[in-house]
């Protein structure tokens, strides 16, 4: 059953329609990360769930109920802001209990859970200090804590993390996970990291221009990309892509462009028939780029292609390695190798079997998707 449901929403302001159009419906304990480029309508979209923006058009319905009309308070919505709004005149102390005081939280439940959220985001040492003693990571800390210790319906949070140096921002990713295990309430999470994303969401929503471009998991964003945005956006390094066009050739169909030539997987072929002759986008992971002697399906001359080493970058799990096809159109790729290549293949020409079943092609034009996955 969706708890929350988001239908048609739409803002204008002015001229600017940021956000359009937007159906969502929100699992009972899901957590859903909403993620796309800056000025996408993220912040917007969140604030209008909250009550403190009104929709220009469309509903939003908690369990059976129509929310619009109803004012921020009686929502019962807890928020973290971007920009981590804090009272500066209150101490940290102060701060976090706001929202159980304004509810008339009884002073027990107060004290019992003012300092167990502190202590989750290791600011139960600042409690008597005002904000402006503290750092801009400690005050986004805050805000999270003064979320937490609400009874809220829903949870918002809108980039809470995004003031944390990386380890603060690993633990206290954690520490929202673990908490929302808790308290299992529908929540929304915003963010521009696609890869804290992938991490964080049951589902996520892509946004881009004030729309949901795709709405998924992780597996389903990263494999089944609907369009080159959503392809391009998921994953890092981002998704290879190739102008192809599609050729015939005796009873197979080929991707050929000037550096490449090769072979469609049956299934693919069957699908792309329409496209021949035509020219179309070819979208290959990094992961899906093998040295030919490791890669995990047979080899042959048309699965291969050759390029050239510019960079190779080591990483936790072997390495990423920067491409540039042979002429004539060089065209930058990228490899990522579960083994580390050694420095002296900088400079040289590489061979790569390339894992065709995987490959994704989109419509040069529209963008979408032609697979069926
Ligand atoms: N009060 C406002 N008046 C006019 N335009 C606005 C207003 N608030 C937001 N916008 C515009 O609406 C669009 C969406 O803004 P929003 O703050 O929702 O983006 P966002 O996805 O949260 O971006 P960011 O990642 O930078 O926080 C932007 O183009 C922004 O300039
Ligand atoms: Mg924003």
């Amino acid at each position: 059953m969706a708890s929350i449901t988001i239908r048609h929403l739409t803002k204008q302001f002015d001229t600017k329609t940021a956000v359009n159009d937007v159906n969502i419906e929100l699992g009972e304990h899901e957590f859903l990360v909403l993620v796309g480029p800056s000025g996408c309508g993220k912040t917007t979209t969140l604030r209008m769930l909250a009550g403190l923006e009104p929709a220009t058009s469309g509903d939003i319905i908690f369990g059976e109920k129509r929310v619009n009309d109803i004012r921020p308070k009686q929502r019962n919505v807890a928020m973290v802001f971007q920009d981590y709004a804090v009272f500066p005149h209150l101490t940290v102390y102060d701060n976090i209990a706001y929202g159980l005081r304004s509810r008339r939280a009884p002073r027990s439940l107060i004290q019992e859970r003012v300092p167990t959220a502190a202590k989750t985001f290791r600011i139960d040492h600042l409690l008597k200090r005002k904000p402006r003693q503290l750092s801009g990571g400690e005050r986004q800390r805050v805000a999270l804590s003064r979320a937490m210790v609400r009874d809220a319906d829903l949870f918002l949070y809108d980039e809470p993390l995004s003031n944390l140096d990386a380890q603060l921002r690993h633990q206290a990713r954690e520490d929202i996970m673990a908490l929302h295990q808790i308290k299992q309430k529908p929540s929304v999470y915003v963010t521009h990291d696609q890869s804290e994303a992938m991490a964080m969401g049951d589902r996520i929503a892509v946004m881009r221009d004030g729309r949901i471009e795709q709405i998924g998991t992780g597996s389903d964003l990263y494999e089944r990309p609907a369009n080159l945005f959503v392809a391009y956006f998921i994953g890092t390094p981002s998704i290879n892509l190739f102008a192809v066009s599609l050729q015939q050739d005796g009873d197979a169909l080929f991707a050929v462009n000037p550096g490449l030539r090769v072979r469609l997987p049956e299934s693919a072929q069957m699908q792309l028939q329409r496209y021949t002759g035509k020219t179309v986008k070819m979208g290959l992971r990094p992961e899906d780029l093998h040295v030919p002697k490791l890669a995990p399906f047979p080899v042959s001359e048309d699965n291969q292609t050759e390029g050239v080493v510019n960079v190779i970058e080591p990483s936790s799990t072997g390495c990423a390695v920067y491409l540039s096809s042979i002429e004539p159109e060089p065209q930058d790729f990228t490899a990522t190798f579960r083994t580390r290549l050694p420095a002296s293949y900088l400079g040289k020409e590489i061979p790569l079997a390339l894992n065709l079943e995987k490959a994704h092609f989109f419509d040069p034009e529209s963008g979408d998707s032609l697979l069926k996955r």
